[in-house]
């Protein structure tokens, strides 16, 4: 059941409100401002019926604090003067859904509320459906990355630390904080194309043919594919296909060059590579982040972007990375 709020400091008023949708709803009366924002303040309401012309504090007011306080509920300001002024202050401050004057026809007010409720409802339900998707989509990332898992040396911690080195490097050149989330949880899925690589050529102890070396370069293609074609994925495509290209168009697998490579592609590359210097790895020990980076830095413009390096050097100054490589060891 919707709760309605009525707020009139009239008492006749107020009580022909609350008559008027003593059915079908749960109402709770405010007869001023104060009492209406005390409401607001410690009880959760659908929609606010709130007269315009109070003592005190007036109806502009208490839908402005509604407004802070319980943004999703519906405001409607009930009027008895036609004062433009302050009813423009009310529509643009306020954000009001719809004003009506006094008197008012009472078959139009209760359409007005079942209209209201209506779209709140719905409002509801497309807000839930977003949260499902977001978290289904989330938990798909992460079962295909266990799927994968043990196919090759990359491990789940390795994905999470690239995660969240691309999340910081994105933030650093200026990728808004929601895309750079995003970001990080598509870096997961850059190796996602060794799925299709045989283990005899991914877990070969000794060095790679020319021709096992040509399979291994197919990853990035491979997991693009697989990737399918869902808008949801397409930068993970593009960090999957981009992220063994280099900046000076000598990689794989089309030979990008500079910022034709996408720009995700370019910042997991050199977490990937990060990471991959900084940590054991069956055939070598790990290097110290310094040295990690004295090798980046020295192929800044050839396989790296050197601005993206430029700002990795800054999250190694500010203690970032050592940050992140504490938490996801
Ligand atoms: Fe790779
Ligand atoms: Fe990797």
């Amino acid at each position: 059941m919707h709760t309605l709020l009525l707020v009139d400091d009239d008492d006749d008023v107020l009580a022909t409100l609350t008559r008027s949708f003593r059915k079908g709803y749960k109402t709770l009366s405010a007869s001023g401002g104060q009492a209406a924002i005390d409401i607001l303040n410690s009880q959760t309401v659908d929609l606010i019926i709130c007269d315009q012309r109070m003592p005190n504090v007036g109806g502009v007011e208490v839908l402005m604090h509604a407004l802070t306080v319980q943004p999703q509920a519906i405001r409607i300001l009930l009027t008895g003067y036609t004062d433009v002024d302050s009813l423009l202050s009310c529509v643009n401050d306020a954000h009001i859904y719809k004003y009506v004057t006094k008197p008012w026809m009472p078959d139009d007010l209760n359409f007005t509320v079942i209209r209201a409720l209506e779209s709140l409802d719905l409002q509801r339900q497309l807000d839930e459906a977003r949260i499902q998707l977001e978290i289904a989509y989330k938990e798909t990332v992460v079962m295909l990355c266990l799927a994968a898992e043990g196919k090759d040396q990359d491990t789940a911690s390795h994905l999470h630390r690239v995660q969240h080195y691309t999340t910081a490097l994105a933030m650093a050149v200026d990728v808004n904080e929601k895309e750079a989330i995003h970001m990080g949880l598509m870096s997961m899925l850059h190796d996602i194309g060794k799925l299709a690589t045989p283990d005899a050529i991914l877990k070969k102890p000794d060095k790679l043919t020319d021709e096992e070396w040509l399979v291994m370069r197919e990853h990035p293609l491979a997991g693009a594919r697989i990737l399918g074609e869902n808008p949801f994925y397409e930068m993970a495509r593009e960090i999957s296909a981009g992220h063994h290209e280099n900046f000076d168009g000598t990689g794989y697998p089309n030979q990008l060059k500079g910022e034709d490579i996408p720009l995700a592609a370019r910042i997991v590359k050199l977490a990937d590579v990060f990471d991959a210097l900084t940590t054991k790895r069956p055939y070598k020990e790990p290097w110290t982040m310094q040295a990690a980076l004295d090798l980046i830095d020295s192929q800044a413009g050839t396989s790296f972007d050197p601005k993206i390096v430029t700002e990795f050097k800054n999250l190694f100054a500010n203690g970032t990375l050592a940050k992140i490589k504490e938490t996801y060891n």
